[in-house]
């Protein structure tokens, strides 16, 4: 069965690897359904990263979200999540660099923030995010399930 992720190129990476990143993931056999460039308001990128509202990160998060524009993409594929998860590779370049080479962030992240590319973590977060950043247009995997 086919899954649906959210994908984010963040503000870093859109000048410089926006098109090679698409290129990636059109060549890894993604779907990209919904696709929009939007610069998020403040209130959107803290309603977007809640889950990390408690961390000593958080305002610089939601200050470089902010600062230019994103992609922001619907990715469909069986196993979507973990498959882009796989791409992106780890949060921290370093780390990437080390483990994943050709991951997006080894290529493309500067340091542990500003890291280029964002993606849900789990299917319900794939949907919730996907709700909030595209509206409540269903998607044919909410109807089938089989
Ligand atoms: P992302 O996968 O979008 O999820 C949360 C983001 O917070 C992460 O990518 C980074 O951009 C940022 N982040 C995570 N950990 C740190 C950290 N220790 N310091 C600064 N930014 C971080």
């Amino acid at each position: 069965p086919k899954q649906r992720t959210l994908a984010v190129i963040k503000p870093d990476a859109m000048e410089e690897h926006r098109e090679k990143i698409l290129e990636e993931i059109h060549a890894n056999s993604f779907s990209v359904t919904q696709l929009k460039e939007t610069v998020l308001s403040r209130e959107m990128a803290e309603e977007f990263y809640k889950e990390h509202r408690e961390k000593p990160f958080f305002s610089q998060l939601v200050e470089f979200m902010c600062r230019g524009p994103c992609m922001m993409l619907v990715l469909s594929k069986e196993n979507a999540v973990e498959e882009w998860r796989a791409m992106m590779g780890p949060t921290d370049p370093d780390q990437a660099k080390a483990t994943c080479p050709k991951s997006l962030r080894a290529r493309f992240a500067s340091d542990l923030l500003h890291n280029s590319v964002h993606g849900a973590s789990n299917e319900q977060h794939a949907e919730e995010k996907i709700r909030f950043i595209f509206g409540d247009i269903s998607g044919e995997n909410m109807m089938t399930r089989s």
